[in-house]
């Protein structure tokens, strides 16, 4: 009878390559990197370990590489919290180690979970969000040019900083990176729900990287398409089916790429400015879409025009987004 397969021994749980012991993990609590919706995001450093990646193009599906007293970011749920923020932690937990390593992704590094406070460590990327590292620089240019000078041609007295000025190319850059890993993810079946500027990170000014996996779900598996309960959901970076009946796929995950080269583009613009989040439908329903801002290039609104297709089915995908981006780049090199 179907009793005596549950006294299998079940409990021998394999180690788990991912799993640290809190003693080889330092948090500063005094650096808050960010927080989320359950818990904060903390500086950390790892010391003395080496660590497993899983990683999809390694034969052995497993890429050991030694990691050790590097700097981390350690997303921590507090102790004490209720039982769904926990699964829900777990569960992202759970997600990250099966996506693979990319390096278009802020990679998992570690976890603690067979004690609480549970924790999460991932790459720290040294530059913190993309829309704000954007805006930082959009305010800085604009100061440059009330006064009176020219970024273009920079002055070298002053204390004129030129780590402060972004060029399209370095734009551009930024867009192909994310779509690099949007189309790994998508490939593996995931949809990530929130693809927009403060969800990647940047890296030492240079490297984008797509965080946050809290809304991320394993698809493939499911006729490619997510159900979601509603919930915290930014209605200004959905598509119109995902607005309409929760509806999310990789083709939801492109119409969102698309605002968020709308926020590249204007260096940390809001999308649908003065509009209210629930008048977004109706505008895109009536073939309403964000005009092209003034210094975007034509061919790089017309990928944006492509993410905001009406029909999913007729919507630009990941592979040829990137491929346009990466010879848009071409061309400026
Ligand atoms: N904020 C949230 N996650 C981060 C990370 N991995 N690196 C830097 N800042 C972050």
């Amino acid at each position: 009878d179907k009793a005596r397969y549950v006294d299998f021994p079940i409990t021998a749980a394999k180690h788990d390559i991912w799993e640290i012991e809190r003693r080889n993990l330092i948090i500063h609590t005094d650096k808050k990197l960010g927080s989320g919706a359950f818990g904060a995001v903390y500086l950390g450093r790892l010391i003395g370990k080496s660590l497993a990646h899983k990683d999809a193009n390694s034969p052995l599906g497993i890429n050991l590489m030694r990691a050790e007293n590097c700097e981390v970011a350690v997303k921590m749920l507090p102790e004490f919290t209720d039982d769904m923020s926990k699964s829900e932690f777990l569960r992202e937990i759970g997600l990250m180690k099966t996506l693979g390593y990319h390096e278009r992704l802020v990679n998992m590094l570690a976890c603690i979970t067979d004690s609480e406070p549970l924790c999460l460590v991932v790459e720290y990327c040294s530059d913190g969000d993309l829309l704000q590292y954007l805006r930082n620089r959009c305010k800085y240019m604009m100061k440059l040019d009330e006064a009176g000078v020219n970024y273009h041609d920079p002055p070298v007295e002053n204390n004129y900083d030129p780590s402060m000025i972004i060029t399209i190319k370095q734009l551009l850059q930024y867009a192909v990176q994310i779509s690099y890993g949007l189309e790994f993810l998508s490939q593996k079946g995931f949809v990530h729900r929130d693809v927009a500027a403060r969800n990647v990170l940047v890296h030492e000014g240079k490297s984008c990287k797509i965080g946050d996996f809290g809304l991320c779900r394993y698809i493939y598996g499911s006729s490619s398409q997510y159900k979601s309960k509603g919930g915290r959901l930014p209605l200004k970076w959905m598509s119109p089916e995902a607005i309409r009946n929760y509806e999310f796929s990789s083709k939801s995950d492109v119409w969102s790429f698309g605002i968020l080269l709308f926020e590249i583009i204007t260096l940390g613009g809001s999308p649908y400015p003065g509009m209210h989040p629930e008048d977004v439908l109706p505008f895109l329903e009536a073939k309403g879409r964000i005009e092209q801002p003034d210094n975007c290039p034509d061919n790089f609104y017309e990928i944006m025009l492509e993410c905001w297709h009406s029909d999913p089915d007729e919507r630009i995908e990941f592979s040829e987004i990137r491929h346009k981006l990466a010879s848009q780049l071409e061309e400026i090199t």
